[in-house]
Formats: structure tokens, C-alpha cells, sequence
């Protein structure tokens, strides 16, 4: 009974739906009472409240606070007699779940009447609440907010599953959280768990690396090598890397020399497919350095006799495809006489000099010269997919990182997007077999989601991101998206999210656009997200009991943020600047970052 006097906070005033509006005691004997040697805030907002109906409890969450949660009829009577009602306190609160015996329950049955009373929630009651969680299937991510000895916990299932997205401004504690929660769900030393991380600016290298293996364009030394073969891009991804317009006629041009040299390479490699089933876009290897070579030759023969193929004339240089060099043959004469250009060709050159730029730029060697999946010039390969996809997913560690750090940023979209079709379709046509996604689920976890999932746009990436929110739970594969510009990112996408992770958010615009995408009456609560702390967030949808206001432990290996830091860096002295200047000047010329390299 003591106990009861002690966390009675108020009574029910009146109902509306799922809101109730709570007149506070006047005589609460403190704002931060202590019961049994626990500190208690009364009405914070986000905070738990309980309303016993004999056998039953509900529990509510405090969304206002002060005058706004004032009833409406009440107004007037407050502005009219001021006197008698200037101390009252109101609080609003949105019912969660109900309690019966030892089992909680989201959701309620049955609602208060007025002159119910009001309680703090103790910690005893949120162990119920929160007891109610299978320790195997559910991982500790921090501290509920409004009291520090209780767990955070989210269930695994419903998180993968359902889809995450999380949200806040730079520097919320973002990156953080996805780290702590990664290294929960390593922790429980699941034999088989798979977990990718697109990791644009390689801020997990560290943090994770008790349980990561790490990808990386161009940087054996600290990870696995990272390769993305060009031939595994559907085709218009994979000419949007090349500059230059192409007429429609040309495009179609090139897609049915692709498609073939894709045939003859299935033959090559002695692939088990149906050859008519072949197209442009199929994941075959096939030899692009072949291909330009071919396309080349035919934009530069000449001729001795007009229009007659028979009368190639002689070559000057003889070019060879393996060092992307052309044939060279007799220049066509400027005059209307012998030798005459090719009449077939098809004004292509402009466009094969920018693939043969790009399959010498240093920076395209993870796509272009992908290990041992690049094709001979008849496109035999030593690796093929399903090589890389176990190194990816199949292999002990649970966590796999692709750093795509090293990628330009012109075609990270391209890249990031293929690289999550070539996983999910894998996935996808996989799934009767026991890597498929349904037999192990994959959970991807997608860092500065709006780079690549910009509203109505559409590009390879948001079209597999949506994909992948909208069908992926079908086939076993979970997005977890990290954003600090949700207001960019798909709202379809972000509505399929089944659980939402809001740390602080100091823009309005990504708040309103956030709202939508959690649950009606909590709605208020997004009002305080520029309030929280960095490393605190509300936590609602269907991986959590109730929502909840969380503060997430910290990393012990923080990721390590993107950006240098002028403050340190200026401080620092740089040695030999001219020897270091003429370094960069060569890089630059020879398109390479390594130092050494002439
Ligand atoms: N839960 C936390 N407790 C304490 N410090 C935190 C917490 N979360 C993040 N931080 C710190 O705040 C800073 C920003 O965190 P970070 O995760 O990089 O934010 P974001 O990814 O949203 O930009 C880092 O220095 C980090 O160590
Ligand atoms: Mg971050």
C-alpha cells in the first residue's frame, strides 16, 4: 500500500481514443521521487506511467506535458477562473499495453474511466514488461532512458525481418548505435549469421573488427581486395560508366554485341545455361577489352575499293585488345579518292575512347580487372560469382564490411545498387537452397542511405533498395538504413520499415518526414528529438515491447569518423612539401593513389 501511495502521480481526467489526459497531484512530494533507492523523473516525456484496473494494468507513455496537454474543455475554464486551476499540472499519455498476471501485451482491451488513478512505473514493473523478452532471440542495446538499471532490449527477428531504419542528425551517436548493435547480435555466436555492411566511407574497419572480414578497392594490405566484374552490371549500368552520348541505334548496337560476346564466353566457360535465354544484362563474363578492340577495328578500317569489304588495306600499327591499343590502317584520302573510310561505321570512336580511358583509370581496377574474375579475350574466367558471394556471406565471420571507400564518387550509385542486385538476386534464385535467404537470412545494412535511395529516383540503387524493402522479408534478406536526411530518403521505403530508431534530430523537415512513419498517437513525440542526448533515441515499432527512449552503450572502438580534423591535422608539420607536391602531381597524371608507382 506504501508503495502505491508513493508512485501515485495523478487521476484520469478524460479520454480521447488512445489519449488520456492526467491532472497531476498537486501534492507530489517531489518531481524526482526515490523508491527503494531508485531515482524516478515524474513526467518526462517518454517516459512510462501505470493506471491499475484491478486485475489488469495499463501502461501508458507520457507524449505532452504543461499547458498543452491540457483538455480542450478545460481551456476556457482555466482562462476564466485562473485562480483555482494556475498550479494544476497536466500530462498526456498514449496507452501502449496492458499487463495481466506476469504477461505483458502490446496494445489494450480496455480503457480507464475518470477518477482512475495514475503511478509511476517502478523498475519492478518494467521488468515485466521487458522480462517478457527471449534472451536468445534478443539482444541488449543500452539503457531505457528513465531509469538506468533497465535493459534496452530488441528482438532480433522482428528487427531483421521487419526492416530498421535509423535516423538523426550528424553526430546523433548514428554510427554508434549500428555498432552496438552488430556487435550484440555477433556476441551471441550464432553459427551462421550473415550480416553485409555498404560501408561507403569505411567507418567500421575498427570498430567491428572482432567480427568482421573487410572488402576494400585497392588496399591488400589492411583488407581482402574488393571486386565488383563489370560484367555482372546490367548493361545500362554498365554503359552509364562510360561518358558520352550514344544514339539509340548505337546502344542497341553495342547491347547485341555484348549479348553475343556474352553467348560465346557461356560456351567458353561451359556454363549450364540456356543459351536463348542470354541477354545484355545476363551476369556472364565476357572480354570488354575484346569487345572494344572489335569495335574499334571496325570504326578505323579503310578501304582501297569504295564499299567493298574485300579491299581492307594494310595495317600501320598492329594493334592488340590485351594493352587497349587500335589498329592503325592507311588514313582515308581527304580528297574523294583511295582509301575510303569504312561506310558501315558507326560513329563510335568519341565513345571508345572513354571506355578505353576508364579501363586504364586506376580508380576502376576493382570493376574493370576484378582478380580472378577477369575473362580472357574469350571471356574464359578462373573465378565466377559464387566465389565471391562465399567469400561475402558465406565465410565464419558474421559481420563482412564492403568498404567502398576507394570507389569514385560518379559511379558509387552504380556500384552500391549492382552490388545489392547481384546479392539480392542471388539471394532471390537461391532459395531452395540452404544459403538462400529463407535458410539464412542475410540482414544489409546500408550506412548514408540517402546517397542512394533518393526520393523518386531512378537509378539501379533505389530501384533494389525498394525491391529489397518491399519483398525482401519474403525471401530472408533485412535492411537496416542508416540516415541523417530522411527527409531524402523514399517514403514507401521508409514506411516499410517495421521498426524506427529516431536519435536526435535538429531539422524540421526530416522530423515532419519521419512522423508519418510512426504510430499515430506517439506522433508527438518526435517533437522531442532536437532534445536528446548524442547516443539517445526513441526506439518504436515492432522490435521493441513499447517504445522506449533509449540511451545505447558506447563502442569501445569508436568508428572512426570520415572527415580529417583541421584542428589536428593543421597542426601537424608536413616534411618535405615539394617532394610531396610532385608525388600528387604524378598520381594524378598516371590516375593512381600509390606513392611508389612512376
Ligand atoms: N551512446 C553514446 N554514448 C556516448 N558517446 C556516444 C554515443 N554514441 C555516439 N557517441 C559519440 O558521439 C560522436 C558521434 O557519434 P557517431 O556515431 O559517429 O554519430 P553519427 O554517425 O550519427 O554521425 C562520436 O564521437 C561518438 O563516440
Ligand atoms: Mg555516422
Amino acid at each position: 500500500m506504501l508503495q502505491n501511495r508513493q508512485t501515485e502521480i495523478g487521476e484520469v481526467d478524460s479520454i480521447t481514443g488512445n489519449t488520456i489526459a492526467v491532472r497531476l497531484l498537486d501534492n507530489i512530494r517531489s518531481n524526482m521521487p526515490i523508491i527503494d533507492g531508485v531515482v524516478y523523473r515524474v513526467g518526462q516525456i517518454g517516459s512510462f506511467i501505470k493506471i491499475p484496473l484491478g486485475y489488469a494494468n495499463l501502461y501508458g507513455i507520457v507524449t505532452q506535458i504543461g499547458s498543452a496537454a491540457i483538455p480542450e474543455n478545460l481551456k476556457e475554464l482555466v482562462e476564466k477562473d485562473y485562480d483555482s486551476l494556475k498550479n494544476a499540472r497536466w500530462i498526456n499519455i498514449t496507452l501502449v499495453g496492458e499487463q495481466v498476471g506476469k504477461k505483458f501485451e502490446r496494445g489494450v482491451t480496455q480503457y480507464p474511466t475518470t477518477g482512475d488513478k495514475v503511478h509511476l512505473v517502478t523498475i519492478r514493473d518494467l521488468d515485466i514488461i521487458y522480462g517478457g523478452f527471449d534472451k536468445d532471440s534478443s539482444i541488449n542495446v543500452g539503457n531505457i532512458s528513465v531509469s538506468e538499471s533497465l535493459e534496452a532490449r530488441v528482438d532480433i527477428d522482428k528487427l531483421i525481418s521487419r526492416h530498421c531504419a535509423i535516423v538523426g542528425s550528424t553526430g546523433s551517436g548514428k554510427s554508434n548505435s549500428v555498432a552496438i548493435l552488430l556487435e550484440a547480435i555477433a556476441n551471441k555466436q550464432f553459427k551462421s549469421c550473415r550480416i553485409l555492411v555498404i560501408d561507403p566511407h569505411g567507418e567500421y574497419n575498427e570498430s567491428l573488427s572482432k567480427f568482421s572480414k573487410v572488402f576494400k578497392v585497392d588496399d591488400a594490405e589492411v583488407a581482402t581486395s574488393l571486386y565488383v566484374p563489370y560484367w555482372a552490371l546490367p548493361f545500362n549500368e554498365l554503359l552509364n560508366i562510360f561518358s558520352g552520348n550514344l544514339t539509340d541505334s548505337n546502344r542497341e548496337y553495342i547491347r547485341q554485341k555484348v549479348t553475343e560476346a556474352k553467348i560465346k564466353s557461356a560456351d567458353a566457360n561451359e556454363l549450364e545455361v540456356d543459351r536463348a535465354s542470354i541477354s545484355a544484362d545476363s551476369p556472364i563474363p565476357f572480354s570488354l577489352k575484346q569487345l572494344w578492340f572489335d569495335l574499334d577495328d571496325f570504326e578505323r578500317q579503310t578501304f582501297s575499293e569504295r564499299g567493298n569489304p574485300d579491299s581492307l588495306t594494310e595495317k600501320l600499327v598492329n594493334g592488340n585488345p590485351e594493352n587497349l591499343i587500335s589498329n592503325e590502317y592507311q588514313p582515308a584520302s581527304a580528297g574523294g579518292g583511295a582509301p575510303f573510310l569504312n561506310n558501315q561505321a558507326k560513329g563510335l570512336l568519341t565513345f571508345l575512347d572513354s571506355v578505353r580511358n576508364k579501363l586504364k583509370d586506376a580508380r576502376y581496377k576493382f570493376l574493370f580487372q576484378p582478380g580472378d574474375m577477369s575473362p580472357n579475350s574469350d571471356g574464359l574466367v578462373e573465378g565466377d560469382l559464387d566465389k565471391m558471394l562465399l567469400s561475402w556471406l558465406g565465410e565464419e565471420n558474421p559481420i563482412t564490411i564492403l568498404d567502398l571507400s576507394g570507389i569514385p564518387s560518379e559511379v558509387m550509385t552504380s556500384i552500391s545498387g549492382t552490388l545489392l542486385k547481384i546479392v539480392y538476386e542471388a539471394l532471390f534464385w537461391g532459395l531452395e537452397t540452404k544459403v538462400g535467404g529463407k535458410n539464412q537470412p542475410l540482414l544489409i545494412v546500408l550506412e548514408e542511405a540517402h546517397n542512394y535511395l533518393r526520393s523518386g529516383e531512378n537509378s539501379i540503387s533505389s530501384r533494389s533498395v525498394q525491391t529489397i524493402a518491399k519483398e525482401g522479408r519474403k525471401y530472408g534478406v533485412g535492411l537496416l538504413l542508416v540516415t541523417q536526411r530522411p527527409s531524402e530518403l523514399d517514403e514507401t521505403v521508409l514506411s516499410q520499415c517495421g521498426t524506427m530508431i529516431a536519435l536526435r534530430m535538429n531539422n524540421s523537415k526530416d522530423r515532419g518526414h519521419i512522423k508519418s512513419a510512426i504510430q499515430d498517437e506517439l506522433q508527438s513525440m518526435v517533437d522531442l528529438l532536437p532534445s536528446l542526448r548524442t547516443g539517445e533515441g526513441l526506439i518504436s515499432g515492432e522490435s521493441v515491447k513499447i517504445p522506449s527512449r533509449v540511451k545505447f552503450f558506447k563502442i569501445s572502438n569508436a568508428p572512426r569518423g570520415s572527415n580529417p580534423k583541421a584542428s589536428k591535422q593543421w597542426g601537424m608539420e608536413i616534411e618535405n612539401p615539394q617532394e610531396e607536391y610532385a608525388t600528387l602531381l604524378r598520381s594524378w597524371r598516371n590516375k593512381t593513389y600509390k606513392k611508389s608507382e612512376l
